[in-house]
């Protein structure tokens, strides 16, 4: 995905959020305890560049803050845990405090290996179960917070498609969020990933539920979605007049994808100041083309045929909105039961989630209508042969 992660111009309309994580550092700060945080929405819709601003919000307030994907696999999961966890510790900008958690992280491994009865001989099996090893986790995790709340500070782990993550290390996460803060210690998770990802939550522990606080990531005002063109495009000295920007709003439905889509497309084709819509309707089909190549194309070729059919009559059903699993499975000429396999797939493959129980709806804003738009052959191949 194309532009996926990549800063905006300008980040508008999550005020809101951004503010909220400033209130978590500032009680933080005063050893009060908070909630962790999940952001949950559809992609596209800036969970990941919500996630990086926050950090750097985080990290300017003196907060120790780790970044991390998730995988799915439990290992990759794991390693990631730690190397960021450590590498946060070790770029603590306070020398003294540094020294302080390098030595902690150090005295860890060496008293782990000896809880773990493994002892001086560390076998290639034993090292496995070092590294996915959840004691060891919150073992450091506690030491590290421990050192920091007394500085007034915090370890704030922010996890990117924490909907990914594979069970263990996830549930094992979500117990350590709940024993840090049973044990008043600075430890919060603060993660984002697909609509499905507070049900995934609840369904790994289920006090998953009053451990954090849950926070949807939708589609922006029309006033926000404005701001989004305007403001960049003053910065450079060239504004939309009010005719260009009300159809950058329309055609872009609060989609913080698509913003950055048509407003460069828009900005491109510009050949006067302030920018018209001469420009932006010019600049739309090379947009369009670029969302489909960039959002829709590729995730339509992550699908296998059956997995491919079953989106397609997900479209006519209901284009973008919720359908009925049932209904979908009447449209193949199945039985709910025959296609639930490929459902999964789809689930698994990040293409579909169930809003609520037997329902379906697509990850990506737009997909309904690129189907419908775009006919996409069901046999098509990954290099767009037949
Ligand atoms: N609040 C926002 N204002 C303007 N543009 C945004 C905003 N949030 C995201 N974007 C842009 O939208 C695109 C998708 O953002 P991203 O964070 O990758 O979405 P997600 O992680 O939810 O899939 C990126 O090009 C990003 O720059
Ligand atoms: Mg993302």
């Amino acid at each position: 995905m194309p532009g996926a992660g990549m800063r905006p111009p300008e980040l508008v309309g999550r005020d809101a959020d951004i503010e909220s994580i400033g209130r978590i550092i500032a009680r933080t700060k005063l050893k009060l305890m908070n909630q962790g945080v999940i952001f949950s929405g559809l992609r596209g819709m800036g969970k990941t560049v919500l996630l990086l601003s926050l950090q750097d919000l985080a990290a300017r307030q003196g907060m120790v803050t780790a970044r991390m994907e998730a995988t799915g696999n439990a290992e990759t999961d794991y390693d990631e845990l730690f190397n960021e966890i450590a590498l946060a510790a070790v770029n603590v900008r306070s020398m003294a405090l540094r020294e302080k958690l390098s030595e902690v992280m150090s005295r860890i491994d060496s008293v782990e290996f000896s809880f773990l009865g493994i002892g001086a001989n560390v076998r290639l099996s034993d090292e496995e179960r070092i590294r996915t090893n959840p004691f060891r986790l919150e073992a450091i995790v506690r030491r590290l917070s421990e050192e920091l709340a007394k500085e007034n500070s915090g370890l704030f782990l922010f996890i990117d498609e924490l909907q990914e993550m594979a069970s263990k290390p996830l549930g094992a996460l979500v117990a350590l969020q709940h024993k840090m803060g049973q044990d008043g210690l600075p430890f919060y998770i603060i993660g984002a990933g697909l609509p499905n990802l507070p049900g995934t939550l609840t369904k790994s522990r289920s006090y998953a539920e009053r451990l954090f606080s849950y926070k949807r990531i939708g589609q922006l005002s029309d006033e926000d979605t404005a701001d989004g063109f305007q403001k960049p495009a003053q910065r450079m000295g060239r504004p939309f007049d009010d005719e260009a920007i009300s159809r950058l709003v329309e055609i872009s439905h609060g989609y913080p994808y698509f913003i950055q889509a048509y407003g460069r497309a828009a900005w491109d084709a510009s050949v006067s100041n302030p920018t018209g819509l001469q420009a932006v309707l010019e600049g739309e089909p090379i947009a369009r083309a670029e969302l489909d190549e960039g959002l829709y194309t590729s995730r339509w070729q992550r699908a296998k045929e059956s997995g491919r059919r079953y989106l397609a009559a997900m479209a006519r059903i209901s284009e973008d909105d919720p359908c009925d699993s049932a209904r979908v499975a009447e449209a193949m000429g199945k039985k709910p039961k025959e296609v639930s396999m490929v459902r999964e797939s789809l689930i698994q493959l990040g293409l579909i989630y169930q809003p609520e129980h037997g329902k379906v709806a697509y990850t990506i804003p737009g997909m309904g209508e690129y189907i419908l738009r775009a006919v996409p052959a069901t046999q098509q191949t990954y290099d767009g042969r037949w």
